[in-house]
């Protein structure tokens, strides 16, 4: 991975819409051939950051470099970039054909070529029977799949998706977010992402890159972000967890004895966060939780009650009243032979290197 080359630079850009801080310096490096996904609440800045990298707004502070050449300011068409944008700006005045084959056009590539091209493309997309559709003929996930496959045809240097799936039906979704990786690893291209669906970010990318107002808040494998979230921001943004408030009572090796009202003592090893006061955030996810038979030995365990039991196919969730201010999610594999109901008396338990615990000042800034 180190032996491949930078194809993306980001140094300090700031991007401002009047009074609104849409980029706040930020620096961001992709290799060549790299899946990376922006996640974010909305506003956040990805768009933007997008938009940046494929020259269509203009950057206030900052620096861009696109194959190790600065491009801060190089007009869009110098940037051999391929696009899908929210809202699939397709030429309504051109067929499908005409709009898959601009990017090829643009690029000078001879005509014969070009219809081998768009054929593969349309197939990708599954709408062979529409290239000499006008775009306003097609529905609106059509033209997101079109836009698509006009973003891919010319092979480009840099793709760039903005929510390119969201408004299609799951089982489309999953048929392109599959032909989009294996276009991906077959082309080698260099793929910016941005999508608010957490699962398709985390099965699709090398790196996610998590947006907080503006700013990079973490960036790291979808595993480091999922298990090692370094803020109570990403700890909360990213799939589900138990965040529960406390103070720290004691302190051994690396080892921290916490105090959670209602709830008792609990342990954990301190991890990776520097927290600083007593006051914390613990933090756990749902599946590192398990119902204990009485003989299991756990570092924490707590007695509870079952609140709320959903089965989910494969996953059941449980809501688990352990006397907090509110109920323990606890996740587990469905197992008809150990079936948990709603009244049960049960204990959750832990082990103490699966938990963290963040600073609780953090809470109040999040
Ligand atoms: N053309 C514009 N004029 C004024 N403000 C803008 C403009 N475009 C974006 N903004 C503001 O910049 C901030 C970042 O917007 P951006 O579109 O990058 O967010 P986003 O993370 O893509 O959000 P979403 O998930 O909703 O698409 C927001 O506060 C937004 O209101
Ligand atoms: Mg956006």
């Amino acid at each position: 991975m180190n032996e491949r080359k930078n194809k993306l630079a980001i140094r300090g850009l700031s991007k401002r819409y009047g009074a609104a801080v849409a980029l706040d310096h930020v620096n961001l490096d992709m290799i060549d051939g790299e899946f990376l996904t922006m996640l974010g609440p909305s506003g956040s800045g990805k768009t933007t950051l997008l938009w940046s990298v494929a020259g269509l707004n203009n950057p206030d502070e900052g620096k861009i470099w696109i194959d190790g050449q600065e491009a801060t300011h190089r007009p869009a068409c110098g940037r051999d970039i391929g696009m899908v944008f929210q809202n699939y700006a397709l030429f309504p005045h051109m067929t499908v054909a005409q709009n898959i084959s601009f990017p090829l056009e643009m690029r000078k590539v001879p005509a014969m070529d070009r219809k081998t091209a768009i054929r593969q493309a349309l197939a990708m997309v599954k709408l062979e029977h529409v290239a000499e559709r006008y775009c306003n003929q097609l529905s609106g996930g059509q033209q997101q799949r079109i836009a698509l496959a006009r973003a891919f045809v010319a092979n480009p240097s840099i793709v760039l998706m903005d929510e390119p799936l969201g408004a299609l039906d799951k089982k489309l979704r999953d048929h392109l977010q599959f032909e989009i990786k294996r276009l991906h690893a077959e082309l080698g291209m260099t793929v910016l992402y941005v999508t608010h669906d957490q699962e398709e970010a985390m099965v699709m990318s090398d790196r996610i890159c998590l947006m907080n107002r503006g700013q990079i808040e973490q960036i790291g494998t979808p595993q480091e972000l999922y298990f090692q979230p370094k803020t109570l921001f990403a700890a909360d943004f990213l799939g589900e967890s138990n965040l529960i408030a406390g103070t720290i009572v004691g302190e051994e090796n690396d080892c921290l004895t916490l105090e959670l009202p209602g709830i008792g003592t609990v342990r954990v090893r301190s991890g990776n966060t520097p927290v600083s006061g007593s006051d914390i955030v613990h933090f756990t996810r749902p599946e590192s939780l398990s119902v204990l038979l009485d003989a299991d030995l756990r570092d924490n365990r707590v007695r509870g009650q079952v609140k709320e039991v959903f089965v989910s196919g494969a996953i059941t969730k449980l809501f688990v009243d352990v006397g907090g201010a509110s109920a323990l999610r606890v996740s587990q594999l469905t197992d008809y032979s150990r079936c948990v109901r709603k009244g049960d008396i049960v204990t959750i338990g832990w082990a103490d290197n699966v938990g963290n615990v963040f600073s609780g000042k953090q809470r109040e800034a999040a």
